[in-house]
């Protein structure tokens, strides 16, 4: 297992589009433990595999309060939406920033699991959001995208003041 670097906002992979994962197979899997054992290290709820700099279409998540109910979706598509729901989210490719995002409430995401089966998942609130969050980095946006341009610059220059400063 390993531990993979995260990119930082404004770095422009995070803004390449994942490919689908044609076969999943033991390079894939072997992949998902890591990304996940990345996402732990690091205390969050989500990892996309665009955030450490693979442009394939994998996430895991977590949002058990004792991080102890790993998912892992391979190729995740929203197949039906509901609702809407405003949260105060963060990423880990935007440190230290809190950004309030509006998405739908309650999703059904179809994917596959780590042995290449389909899946249908539904999931509401917390859950719902992460998804959502998640698969966005997949198709390259992150969550300051939803901001103005100028408060999205701000952000951006903030980050890239931390990056430098802590060289
Ligand atoms: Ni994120």
């Amino acid at each position: 297992m390993a531990i993979l670097p995260i990119l930082t906002y404004p770095d422009p992979r995070l803004k390449k589009i994942a490919t689908p994962i044609v076969v999943v197979n033991d390079e894939i899997r072997t992949f998902a433990k890591n990304i996940a054992e990345t996402m732990y290290a690091s205390k969050g709820i989500g990892l996309a595999a665009t955030q450490v700099n693979v442009h394939q279409q994998l996430i895991v998540i977590d949002v058990s309060p004792n991080q102890e109910q790993l998912q892992t979706f391979i190729n995740p598509q929203i197949i039906a939406r509901k609702g809407e729901i405003e949260f105060e989210e963060g990423c880990l490719s935007v440190p230290e920033t809190l950004v309030k995002v509006v998405r739908s409430a309650e999703i059904t995401v179809e994917a596959l699991n780590l042995e290449g089966k389909k899946i249908l998942r539904s999931a509401e609130g917390l859950e719902a959001v992460c998804l959502q969050h998640e698969i966005d980095h997949l198709k390259g946006i992150v969550f300051v995208d939803y901001l103005s341009r100028l408060k999205r610059e701000r952000v951006g220059k903030k980050l890239l003041k931390m990056q430098k400063s802590s060289l």
